[in-house]
């Protein structure tokens, strides 16, 4: 089964895109990066979508990270579509913020592991799932969510996992469950109490548990 893993390095691959040729390095440079693919040009659900990250380009930009779509359309399709997007987002004279691959014969769908099965067009072929990549500056995948085509994506979600992967790109911290900026964050258990002590001026909070191990430590950042 074709496909990354986190970790992986992300494919450099060569793509023809509503911006013109790319190739991906050079187009992330030493950004952090988000791929999303769409299973459909002109379909309604990626419509929502990508109105919808159009909407809040500036967030990503805000973290440094450069957007970019792919469906299985040609560009001549993806610049048609992203008028009748930018109009849903209601920024209907704005240009769409970031590009989107024109992947019509399937290369990256089926190189990256993005063809969902149970979804076909007219002559049978699969179409894309809704596949997020999340890529560091490194070039490495650091986070890919898959969801089927009748499931849109939460672009609120995304924002909020990106905020996490640089947090903890640079502490040593993990963040708990529906953590969000300014929640407090947990402290990764390979670190001890004293390198914990040293590290977090805020002070660690330890969270008692029946089994008496001291494994929930908090801190604030
Ligand atoms: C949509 O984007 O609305 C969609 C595309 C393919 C299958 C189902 C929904």
């Amino acid at each position: 089964m074709p496909g990354l893993l986190l970790g992986d390095e992300f494919p450099n691959f060569e793509a023809d895109t509503s911006i013109g040729r790319i190739k991906f390095h050079d187009f992330l440079g030493n950004s952090w990066g988000i791929l999303f693919s769409h299973p459909r040009d002109f379909t309604p659900v990626c419509t929502t979508e990508l109105a919808r990250a159009a909407n809040i380009s500036n967030e990503f930009k805000k973290r440094g990270v450069k957007m970019i779509a792919l469906s299985i359309d040609s560009v001549a399709d993806h610049n048609s579509w992203s008028k009748d997007v930018m109009a849903v987002s209601k920024n209907a004279d704005t240009d769409l913020p970031f590009p989107i691959i024109a992947d019509d014969k399937r290369e990256l769908s089926v190189l990256m592991g993005m063809l969902d099965p149970d979804e076909k067009d007219k002559d049978g072929m699969p179409l894309t799932a809704r596949c997020v990549f999340v890529i560091g500056p490194d070039k490495k995948l650091k986070l890919s969510i898959l969801y089927p085509a009748t499931t849109g994506r939460n672009f609120d979600e995304l924002l909020r996992v990106i905020d996490s992967l640089q947090l903890t790109a640079q502490k040593k911290v993990a963040t708990p469950v529906d953590w969000k900026p300014g929640d407090k964050v947990m402290v990764i258990p390979s670190l001890s109490d004293a390198e914990a002590a040293s590290l977090f001026p805020n002070g660690v909070t330890t969270e008692e548990v029946p089994s008496g191990k001291k494994y929930l430590r908090y801190t604030h950042i």
